[in-house]
């Protein structure tokens, strides 16, 4: 062998390059290539490949079940063209697929021929027509005419199976829709398919409603007209809509949504799918509650107090009389003596303007908060984690309120992370929640205690701890309690699991961007937090208290101390959309502008910034962060800004967290863009040993339903009467043993008062543990408790 023909040889022999793993599947829709993801459904390739095929049951956030057939497209296989639903089939290397043959395209007429066999065709009276998949399919891949001659199916027209939604059997196509998603998505499985064959029908169950929380999602996603929804059932038509995209402000998740108006007046939110938060999804609450924008006794003029009531008045008389109620108080008691609470309903823009007037008048008194949530240095600084991150997390921790009632699409991600994912989940509560059903372990503690209940599970699960990411989702849980337990308990967590990220939850819309843009007590000037505030008006100390949206007799867990900040403060100033039982006592309230009706920004509970959009106007009613330009020019103070984009812009270039929301960001992360925080704070434990138990028999847990006494369900029409009301919820063991029937009135008395309230028995709940929903509309478990005290123990006798 020549020299050459050795190296030849040699060169023969070594290792081929590994070729470039490839990351996506090629395959050819219609004659044009096209690289899909591994494990995609042919229905979504063809979709990303720019061709829409039909479908009715296909969703996708939902397991595909090839109901409908409507989806059929022609994949070729070594034995010719075969016929496939796509959205059950996967793509494959190479895979060839037609969907617009002359086979499909008969395919396809052929099943909606049979779809509207029985389909009443009643488009002109139904509230979907004009957005209806099936009309609009029927004439993009129908037959055009229809060979059934015979009498359609009859069903009496619409039942109503709950409260909120009425249902059409004869318009349902059976496409399983409406089912998965109860069942799957939302857990609430009460709506299902009854009989077989032929009479095959959609239904409720007769003693079971379909009083679900996310109810609304099936009707925006019914691909027919079958399931409407009261609230909207023939306000307007398709084409007589406005619409608008948006943030619901209701609570701190943040959901994406589509505000919907006709005539200046809103009529319909919709879902929007934001990947990293709500998928699309809403809860009822935030659906219908923009019945209360439009109630009749919406402010939309301010209000100054004359003898016992409130006399309508111009902007510049109210405003005057709010700038000389403060420099009344001022000049008699410093700047110190001016405080405001609230502000967690606004937007992020309306914060700063009122978080610069305190600060420009020189008080340090601020707070977004009522005294029902963590510190604003714990929810501002624990190390955080997206939502995202905590459904990816191997272990979830859950430390918080009932999910399902303060956060309601919170806790459809989190069942979709145990379910799908197998996100381990290990729940810290005082009794079951939502939650519990898809926890690995639920361990109870009993009001006060749960910092060593932590301890010990930390020990018990450290295998399970120490095998992946772990994030905590950490709120106050219950109001009859301070909130030291439950940071005793997430320094127990810091300590025990390095790496540990948060997910702080925060009740209301804007807490953390009220919190982060300045509406927090200026700890550098001894700022004094809501309760602290409350106590000082109580004492005579606060010249003037402003409500920015608060209300403090329904929203502070202390309804005496509520009570007496009112009587004790010197003047008050309220900035609200209703004349609320606190505002009743104000001096001055100023009407503001509320959701659809504002723009701005605001921070949902990971510290994302999103849009919100006006979509009607306030009328005379104005956006809280104009009222503060207003003030404080009558005050000798000049904002800066006098336009909302001025605002924005001076927030993110003044406040370190909002340094990355700028309008450039905004405009282009349609998801919106992550403020800078959590850096890393730790909480410190405190030396208090947990409660010790008193000679009263029962621990007391108030905490808030999804339906309760606020304004805005109160005055949503369609949600008022579901609140449950503020029953005494006992094990019935304990409840026996005091002779206290389900249904019974008994004497609760507290360290504060006596109530008398009605018992319910509910099993669910540890023994020597009292439950009472918080704010509801037959009195409010508030009165009971003293923020003062650690935790609020009750004694319960018989009448
Ligand atoms: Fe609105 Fe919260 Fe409901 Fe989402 S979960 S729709 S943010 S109230
Ligand atoms: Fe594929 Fe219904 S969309 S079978």
């Amino acid at each position: 062998m020549t020299d050459t023909a050795k190296a030849d040889a040699g060169k023969a022999e070594a290792p081929a390059p590994e070729p470039p793993k490839k990351t996506t599947v090629t395959i050819t829709v219609d004659g044009k290539a096209h690289e899909a993801r591994p494990g995609q459904l042919v229905i979504d390739a063809a979709e990303d490949a720019g061709v829409y095929v039909p479908r009715f049951c296909y969703h996708p956030r939902m397991t595909p079940v090839g109901m409908c057939r409507q989806c059929l497209v022609e994949v070729e296989g070594p034995r010719g063209p075969m016929m496939v639903v796509s959205c059950m089939t996967p793509v494959a290397e190479n895979q060839v697929v037609h969907t617009d043959s002359p086979t499909v395209k008969k395919a396809q007429e052929g099943v909606l021929e049979f779809l509207l066999a029985n389909h009443p065709l009643d488009c002109p009276v139904c509230d979907k027509g004009g957005e209806c998949p099936l009309q609009d399919q029927a004439f993009s891949h129908g037959p055009g005419e229809s060979r059934f001659v015979e009498e359609k199916r009859h069903y009496e027209k619409p039942i109503a199976i709950s409260d909120l939604v009425f249902l059409d059997r004869e318009r349902c196509i059976l496409c399983d829709r409406c089912t998965r998603f109860a069942k799957e998505v939302a857990g609430d499985p009460l709506i299902h398919f009854t009989f077989r064959g032929n009479d095959t029908q959609i239904n409720t169950f007769p003693d079971d409603p379909f009083s679900s929380y996310f109810s609304g999602n099936t009707v925006q996603i019914c691909p027919v007209g079958a399931l409407t929804a009261k609230p909207y059932r023939f306000k307007a038509r398709p084409w007589d809509l406005e619409q608008t995209e948006s943030t619901c402000t209701t609570c701190s998740v943040g959901c994406r949504t589509v505000v919907q108006s006709t005539r200046d007046e809103l009529v319909r939110y919709q879902g929007v799918d934001s990947d990293p938060v709500n998928w699309g999804w809403l809860c009822d609450k935030g659906r219908f509650g923009f019945e209360s924008v439009n109630a009749p006794d919406r402010l939309r003029l301010p209000l100054v107090k004359r003898g016992e009531g409130h006399e309508q008045v111009a902007w510049n008389v109210a405003l005057d009389a709010a700038a000389a109620a403060i420099r009344t108080a001022i000049d008699s008691g410093g700047a110190g003596s001016v405080a405001i609470i609230g502000g967690a309903r606004g937007t992020n823009e309306d914060a700063y303007a009122w978080a610069t007037l305190a600060r420009g008048i020189g008080t340090p008194h601020t707070d977004a908060q009522l005294g029902d949530g963590l510190p604003a240095d714990v929810l501002l600084g624990l190390p955080r984690a997206t939502i995202d991150d905590a459904m990816k997390a191997t272990t979830l921790v859950v430390l918080a309120p009932d999910l399902k009632e303060e956060l309601p699409v919170l806790f459809l991600r989190v069942k979709d992370a145990a379910d799908k994912r197998k996100t381990r989940v290990l729940e810290v509560s005082a009794r079951d929640t939502s939650v519990s059903a898809l926890a690995y372990r639920t361990v109870h503690y009993r009001p006060g205690e749960q910092a060593n209940v932590v301890r010990q599970l930390v020990v018990d699960e450290s295998e399970q701890l120490g095998k992946g990411n772990v994030v905590a989702i950490v709120g106050r849980a219950n109001l009859a309690e301070s909130a030291q337990p439950t940071l005793d308990a997430i320094a127990a967590l810091q300590t025990a699991v390095p790496g540990i990220r948060f997910l702080p939850v925060a009740r209301r819309g804007n807490v953390l961007g009220a919190l982060a843009a300045g509406l927090r007590p200026d700890t550098g000037e001894s700022g004094m937090d809501a309760t602290a505030i409350c106590e000082a008006a109580a004492a005579g100390k606060i010249g003037c208290l402003v409500l920015l949206g608060a209300d403090p007799l329904a929203d502070l867990p202390d309804r005496s101390l509520a009570r007496r900040a009112l009587a004790g403060a010197g003047s008050i100033i309220a900035v609200d959309t209703f004349l609320t039982e606190s505002a009743a006592h104000a001096d001055v309230v100023l009407a503001a502008a509320t959701t659809g009706e504002r723009a701005g920004t605001t921070t949902n509970l990971e510290g994302r910034v999103t849009r919100l959009s006006q979509k009607v106007s306030a009328g005379l009613a104005r956006p809280d962060w104009m009222i503060a330009v207003e003030l404080a020019e009558r005050l000798g103070h000049d904002l800066g800004f006098t336009a909302l984009d001025g605002v924005t812009h001076e927030l993110a270039v003044t406040v370190d967290a909002f340094a990355p929301v700028t309008a450039d960001a905004l405009a282009t992360h349609r998801d919106g863009v992550l403020l800078d925080l959590g850096h890393g704070h730790e909480v410190a434990p405190s030396a208090a040993a947990a409660p010790s138990g008193s000679s009263y028999d029962f621990r007391l847990v108030a905490a808030r339903k999804l339906y309760d006494a606020g304004q805005l369900v109160r005055r949503s029409p369609s949600l008022a009467h579901l609140a449950p009301g503020g029953l005494l919820h006992l094990h019935p063991h304990d409840a026996d043993r005091l002779g206290a029937g389900d249904g019974k009135q008994v004497k609760v008395t507290s360290t504060r008062t006596s109530l008398t309230m009605t018992v319910a028995h509910d099993e669910s709940l540890p023994r020597g543990v009292a439950f009472v929903p918080f704010n509801q509309p037959d009195g409010t478990v508030a009165e009971l408790i003293d923020s003062a005290a650690p935790v609020t123990d009750l004694k319960v006798e018989s009448l």
